[in-house]
């Protein structure tokens, strides 16, 4: 259990790297409890939303506009989505200028491409980056806080023991890449 363990602690790490919302954002804790910047407890009501699988594309932009899925959620009595990305999204900057559209080329997903482009004509063509900034953007538009989970380094379905693709040790993680990405975002 090695690898789950490992996403897990990754999980945990970026939950606490917290990230937009509301006001009172970033939280913080205050011994067990979840706080605010105003020292108000928060309770997080997440729901997952995946972005770290092969297309690097939030799942589910061929099925609805993007606002229409961040006020599905909120109205549905959550506050919260814990969106996955992989690693190489921040780190391999040849991954993350690929257009959404050509991603999905790529991987020869020729009806993602004109659902996407029916359902949200905007993203189709930003960059990868882009695309997961505005899902990001339009959970903050609809007061839905966002946990930046850096689920797996490179882009696929997560997890197991040996796939090498977890945290520290494994293959596919480059301690120095995370480390200057830290001091960079540290920065902004
Ligand atoms: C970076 O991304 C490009 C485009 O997806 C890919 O071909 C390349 O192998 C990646 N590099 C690393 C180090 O993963």
């Amino acid at each position: 259990m090695i690898g789950r363990r490992r996403c897990l602690f990754a999980l945990l790490v970026l939950q606490l790297e917290l990230v937009k919302a509301l006001t009172g954002v970033p939280l913080n804790t205050n011994s067990r409890w979840i706080v605010n910047q105003q020292g108000k407890r928060v309770k997080l009501a997440c729901v997952n939303w995946v972005a770290h699988l092969e297309p690097v594309v939030a799942e589910g932009l061929s099925d609805k506009p993007l606002h229409q899925i961040s006020k599905g959620i909120k109205s549905m009595g959550f506050n919260c989505v814990r969106l996955t990305w992989p690693v190489l999204l921040v780190t391999n900057d040849s991954l993350a200028s690929l257009t959404v559209r050509q991603s999905f080329q790529n991987l020869a997903l020729t009806d993602s491409i004109a659902a996407i482009q029916a359902n949200n004509p905007s993203i189709i063509d930003l960059t990868l980056i882009q695309a997961f900034q505005a899902v990001v953007k339009s959970m903050e538009d609809n007061d839905v806080m966002v946990i930046l989970d850096n689920h797996v380094t490179q882009p696929g379905w997560c997890c197991n023991d040996n796939d090498d693709n977890g945290f520290f040790g494994d293959k596919y993680f480059k301690a120095e890449l995370w480390l200057a990405f830290s001091m960079e975002s540290a920065m902004w």
